[in-house]
């Protein structure tokens, strides 16, 4: 394989048979299809280079591409762009995976993080300042060359012209009875999709997201899902959630099992799919028929040590005290934490004896906006590692957490409970059931 520029080298990925001894389904082929063998390493190197390609061509080394991404499209981007001489810079409302920053960084991205709605509530603000920037963003006049991957077809062209197809070619022509993917732009699965059914409209489409109020880096939960322009929910035949620890077994799995290294959404892709086909399976026993299925495996492992290590720190040789909000159920958070209502809660607050410390775990631009009176701030990830750590607050405090919306917050004061403390409580509905109250809030 000789190449003039690597570019060219984008797609054409393998389609790998997982073992049915390791997924354990006995009439169904299952597929991986290793879209982590991309040069820049993932999924979003094919609508990368096929959304910024008219950009780069026309810009004669002038300019700055821009994108909102903190991952792989950020990470394709910034190598694309580095290519042809001009800038990248990734805006985005948070860097949640602390590798993949620096990755980006030393790829020569210029970061620029805002806080976004999503996951850095303003109060004040009913419009969320990603979304105004957005706006800017898609201003003829605007100077930067923005390749706008949560609305521009050219992301869904990429993989209806490449993805999807290979998928039929390297199955001889036949398409798959089920096609699964998790959704992040949803490009990927919208592009496959809509080959697969071209070829045949019997094929079920199943997509993944994670599951509500937590985190699987690369893509959504179902409610944030809808706020993608390119989602639309008659691409999918079933929509299913994927939790974070389902995500790390499967790339466990995948990994350990299969010789593959994948990232966590491969690893939900692989166990949302066999959970999603073990029913179709026991259905088939007997009747001699076989099907196939086929999944996406969007990266690679080595950018998510540290996910990992929050989430399932004996996987990396380190002891597991048990002490991560991560790795508590909703159902263990909702059963062993005590929420308090706001009423209640201004009371304890105002005339409580003693006083409970309130810990608002928001962003700091949230805080800065807007937040309670007296409370500190302490960002949830750097709660996290408090925690870690033990106790992070006498007994004899009495603490009131809160969070955006009551979600976050419930799972530390389960956690703070099942570590000893006698008196924690959940600010139920967070912040904004505080502001919509009515109840004070103070402005940096
Ligand atoms: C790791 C990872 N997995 C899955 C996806 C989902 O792909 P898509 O954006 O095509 O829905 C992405 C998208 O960024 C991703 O980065």
């Amino acid at each position: 394989m000789r190449y003039d520029s690597i570019t060219e080298a984008i797609g054409n990925t393998p389609l790998v048979r997982i073992d049915p001894a390791v997924h354990g389904l006995r009439n169904i082929d299952l597929y991986a299809k290793l879209e982590m063998l991309n040069p820049f390493g993932s999924v979003k190197d094919r609508p990368a280079w096929h959304m910024a390609r008219p950009h780069l061509e026309g810009a004669d080394g002038e300019g700055t591409v821009v994108e909102l991404s903190s991952g792989n499209t950020a990470k394709a981007l910034a190598l694309l762009a580095g290519m042809h001489g001009l800038k990248f810079r990734s805006v985005t409302n948070r860097m949640r995976v602390p590798e993949i920053k620096e990755l980006l960084l030393l790829l020569g991205a210029e970061i620029e993080e805002l806080p976004g709605r999503s996951e850095c509530l303003d109060p004040t603000d009913t419009d969320d300042p990603l979304t105004h920037f957005h706006r800017a963003l898609s201003d003829p006049d605007s100077t930067y060359l923005h390749t706008d991957q949560y609305f521009n077809p050219r992301n869904t062209e990429a993989h209806a012209a490449g993805t999807g197809p290979e998928i039929v070619k390297d199955l001889d022509g036949r398409v798959p009875d089920w096609f699964i993917a998790c959704v992040g732009t949803a490009g990927s699965s919208t592009g496959v999709a809509r080959v697969l059914r071209e070829h045949d409209p019997a094929v079920r489409v199943l997509g993944l997201v994670a599951h509500k109020s937590d985190f699987i880096p690369g893509i959504r939960t179902i409610d944030e899902v809808h706020q993608v322009g390119l989602f639309d929910p008659g691409t999918y035949d079933t929509i299913e959630s994927v939790t974070s620890g389902e995500a790390i077994d499967g790339m466990v799995t995948l990994i350990r099992r299969c010789g593959l290294l994948s990232g966590p959404t491969g690893g939900a892709a692989y166990q949302g799919a066999v959970r999603h086909l073990q029913d179709a399976d026991a259905e088939l026993d007997g009747t001699g028929e076989r099907r196939t299925a086929v999944f996406i495996v969007c990266d690679r492992a080595e950018s998510y040590l540290s996910y990992v290590r929050r989430r399932r720190p004996e996987l990396l040789g380190q002891v597991n005290r048990g002490h991560t909000a991560a790795s508590l159920t909703d159902a263990e958070a909702q059963a062993e934490a005590r929420a308090i209502a706001v009423a209640d809660a201004r009371r304890w607050t105002a005339e409580g004896d003693p006083r409970p410390l309130v810990v608002d775990l928001r962003s700091p631009h949230a805080y800065a906006a807007l937040h309670i009176e007296g409370s500190v701030n302490i960002v949830d990830e750097v709660f996290d590692e408090l925690v870690r750590g033990g106790l992070p607050f006498s007994k004899r405090t009495p603490v009131l957490l809160a969070c955006p919306v009551g979600e976050k917050s419930l799972r530390y004061a389960a956690l703070l409970t099942r570590m000893g403390h006698p008196d924690v409580r959940s600010l139920a509905g967070g912040i904004v059931a505080w502001r919509d109250a009515g109840a004070p809030l103070v402005r940096e």
